[in-house]
């Protein structure tokens, strides 16, 4: 499963950029709008960091105010992805940019349906957010199982990056259900790689290995 960073903090992309193992990054309106920067030049500034996808929303809701913003985001790097939502303009926007060869992310999914007409209209990534799905007593899980078993019916190709990831047992959870990237808060990509037992076992072990040689 790919891991994607879900954060427009260049700080925290370096750190997790610096692990080796991050794939792409994702942003909406509301990161960035938390690190009050320009948004054309920060996206620059992690497309200088990641060679990965780096997903950049559009908050136009009509076709057109999409393509235009679409337009200007892809000429800031070749591996921006456009972020559209999912309603039905931002379909006719994903069929447009994708027949034009530009790849987007089709994002705020809630339902296997919208992933069914997102995959049938050429985006390269669909955003389901189980988080979200959880917050209001759903099942996000099973949401992602949905979409993979009907993307596996009919062979689409749509990517699906599970977002909204709230802690770590959602990323075993999507992994077991079949996402192929999953977009994870900093936060959460630091508890992968830790353990308390993983931390006490070491430190006998270098005990152990002090007394030895003593
Ligand atoms: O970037 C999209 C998604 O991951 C947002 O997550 O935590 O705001 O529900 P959250």
């Amino acid at each position: 499963m790919d891991i994607f960073i879900d954060t427009a903090n260049l700080d925290e992309i370096r750190q997790a950029n610096d692990m080796g193992v991050l794939d792409g990054v994702t942003t909406n309106p509301s990161l960035v709008a938390k690190e009050k920067v320009d948004f054309h030049k920060r996206l620059g500034e992690i497309c200088e960091i990641v060679s990965g996808p780096v997903s950049a929303e559009v908050v136009s809701v009509d076709h057109d105010g999409m393509i235009r913003e679409a337009n200007a985001l892809t000429k800031i790097a070749d591996n921006i992805v456009i972020k559209l939502p999912c309603i039905v303009e931002g379909l006719k926007a994903c069929k447009t940019l994708s027949d034009r060869g530009v790849r987007v992310n089709m994002t705020l999914c809630f339902q296997s349906l919208q992933a069914m007409l997102v995959a049938k209209a050429g985006a390269f990534l669909v955003s389901p957010f189980l988080g979200r799905i959880d917050d209001i007593a759903g099942d996000g899980v099973q949401l992602i199982s949905e979409i993979r078993t009907i993307y596996d019916n009919y062979g689409y190709d749509t990517r699906i990056l599970a977002a909204s990831i709230r802690h770590s047992k959602h990323l075993v959870d999507v992994a077991k259900a079949g996402a192929d990237v999953a977009t994870v808060p900093f936060s959460v990509i630091k508890q992968m790689m830790s353990h308390p037992l993983t931390d006490v076992g070491l430190e006998k072990f270098l005990a152990d290995w002090k007394k030895g040689q003593g």
